[in-house]
């Protein structure tokens, strides 16, 4: 028998809101997916609302996870500590609010979820993701282990699926919000991918409007960044596990994405 996981790429802004209620459910059921793991860290663009959350929840997410603006909305600090479906980074200092990994039962038996968070460059120092995975792992006796490292470095991305291969069931990076084609099992059985993407304007500089980002780079004077508007997508991987062994099968992208208008 097959485990089937979907892990989406971080939600961005309405257009990626808009996309998760419009389409989750349908790649759910498209892909017969059995657990469903969302990035929402961008939900309000910079963080997520409770309020947010719980949309993301109802269109079908069983966990969610979230990245460097975890705490970007201050209301969702109660709702971390209430719900053990929402994860923050796992090697974030022990003090802040919230878990960093969890236990989900599911018909085909317990289901890890732990969340990571990279150290090149991000604009802060959490502990060594690395180091605090090796001390998670011994608590955990759940079947299926999955693991996402938000970062920027795909080195530090590859370099955690390496350490983890054969211990865990699957592990993926987010945070760049570009998907990357390097779906793959490693040599030992654990599935992986550098970057799922995002849920979000299709077009877009990791889901900002183009004129806004352009500008910051070309030395303008600072605007306010705006998601984008028009098509969106939504970017996403499906982890097929077997269940016997909790190894991954098969690793593959099931990208949604809207027409270009100009092709019309
Ligand atoms: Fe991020
Ligand atoms: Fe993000």
């Amino acid at each position: 028998m097959e485990f089937r996981v979907l892990a989406v790429g971080d939600v961005v802004g309405n257009p990626g809101m808009d996309r998760i209620r419009r389409s989750l459910r349908y790649l759910k059921q498209k892909t017969k997916a059995d657990f469903v793991i969302v990035n929402g860290e961008n939900a309000a663009v910079i963080g997520m609302t409770p309020h947010q959350g719980e949309d993301i929840f109802d269109a079908g997410a069983d966990c969610i996870t979230m990245g460097n603006h975890t705490f970007a909305k201050r209301e969702l600090c109660d709702y971390l500590d209430e719900n053990n479906r929402v994860l923050r980074p796992a090697n974030f200092a022990p003090q802040v609010p919230g878990r960093g990994w969890a236990v989900y039962e599911t018909k085909f038996g317990d289901v890890a979820v732990i969340d990571l968070i990279g150290r090149c460059n991000m604009d802060y120092t959490p502990d060594n993701p690395f180091l605090q995975v090796e001390k998670i792992l011994p608590q955990i006796t759940a079947k299926y282990i999955f693991v996402e490292i938000h970062a920027e470095a795909t080195s530090e991305k590859l370099a955690m699926g390496y350490m983890l291969d054969g211990r865990v069931s699957a592990v993926w990076g987010t945070h760049t919000h570009v998907p990357t084609a390097d779906m793959q099992v490693l040599p030992k059985g654990t599935g992986y991918v550098t970057d799922l993407g995002m849920t979000g304007p299709k077009y877009s500089v990791i889901g900002i409007r183009p004129d806004l980002s352009v500008a910051k780079f070309r030395g303008d004077l600072h605007q306010r960044y705006q998601w984008a508007d028009g098509p969106t997508k939504l970017d996403a991987v499906l982890f097929t596990i077997d269940t016997v062994t909790g190894k991954c099968l098969a690793v593959e992208r099931v990208d949604l994405t809207d027409e270009n208008p100009a092709r019309r």
